[in-house]
């Protein structure tokens, strides 16, 4: 029997995400949305599209959580995107209340499930997703730093001129603006960026990565990113339904590991049919230390303002 993926939230990175799944047949796919209609016509647009990609899966839209009933994975998009001058946190209470009673209902239909967590400030909704269901751990992550590496891996790439593919881009910490670059071992076919590129440009690089989401929000006006958003997540849930055991780095929850307790954060992590099979420690230098350290605080704040 084919795998079954649900995604909560049909707008941009929802659609965009199912629309990956159906198209490398990868698994069913079930879009639930609280808009009365749109995601049954989305739905019922990729199912069109479905024989034009040679795929045979089921794709329905649907306002019934009854109808994602034992979901194999469930990704959380559901919520309110960013708009100009609007940071990830300031989408936390608004958005907290959409996460929590989409977990509830997942807890109850789906509580075999593995979820993959999506919303923002996406590391806080992280931890609020594995409270409310009480799953284990290691089946509630969040996806965010695999895209954060991806923009990286574009932006080194242009500069210095190579395929995006042939660069490999480590990181750590909350998603975006709090993120950790890792140049150390960050590479170009194994060579790492230190050795070929000079510190200032590779500041630059990573500045522009830092604030590469609100760079997309201020082009559009009306959104935030999701084109890259739903790759990243389709990696992520590949990884998962086909047990690869990517090494990719994502929002996992640290008990004890890199010294941080009870929290959720970007770390790299081994992606299974387990879901987080395994946190991956990496020895960190004193200066790479003290920017995790910053960036885990600044992630435990909205922890701490959701009150769970
Ligand atoms: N239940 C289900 N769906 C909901 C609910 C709810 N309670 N509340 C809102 N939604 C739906 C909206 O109807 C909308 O279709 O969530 C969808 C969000 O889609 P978009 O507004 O297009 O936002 P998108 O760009 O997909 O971003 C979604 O991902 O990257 C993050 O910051 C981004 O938090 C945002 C999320």
């Amino acid at each position: 029997m084919r795998k079954k993926i649900t995604i909560i939230g049909a707008g941009n990175v929802g659609a965009s995400t199912a629309q990956l799944i159906a198209k490398e047949g990868l698994a069913d796919v079930v879009l639930y949305d609280i808009a009365e209609g749109m995601p049954q016509g989305k739905a019922l647009d990729i199912a069109e599209a479905c024989p034009l990609w040679g795929s045979s899966v089921s794709v329905k839209g649907t306002n019934k959580y009854s109808d994602t009933k034992d979901s194999d994975i469930v990704v959380i998009t559901a919520g309110f995107p960013r708009k100009p001058h609007m940071s990830r946190d300031d989408l936390l209470h608004a958005n907290a209340d959409v996460v929590k009673a989409a977990s509830e209902a997942i807890a109850k239909t789906s509580p075999n499930a593995i979820i993959i967590v999506v919303t923002n400030p996406m590391d806080a909704m992280a931890q609020l997703v594995w409270k409310t269901t009480e799953f284990s751990c290691r089946r509630v992550m969040g996806m965010g730093a695999v895209l954060d590496a991806a923009r990286f891996r574009t932006f080194l790439a242009w500069e210095l001129n190579v395929s995006p593919e042939d660069i490999e881009a480590m990181l750590l910490g909350g998603h975006g603006d709090q993120m950790v670059p890792l140049p150390r071992f960050t590479t170009v076919k194994g060579v790492p960026v230190t050795e070929i590129m000079k510190k200032n440009r590779i500041d630059l690089l990573i500045q522009r990565t830092r604030s590469g989401g609100a760079e997309i929000v201020h082009l559009l006006k009306t959104g935030s990113a999701y084109y890259a958003p739903a790759a990243a997540t389709y990696q992520m849930i590949r990884s998962i339904l086909l047990d690869e055991k990517r090494l990719l780095p994502c929002a996992a929850y640290l008990n004890g590991e890199y010294g941080v307790k009870d929290l959720y954060v970007g770390v790299p992590v081994i992606l299974g049919k387990e879901g987080v099979e395994k946190v991956f420690e990496i020895k960190l230098s004193k200066e790479e230390k003290a920017q995790f350290r910053e960036s885990c605080s600044a992630v435990r704040k909205l922890v701490k303002k959701l009150a769970i």
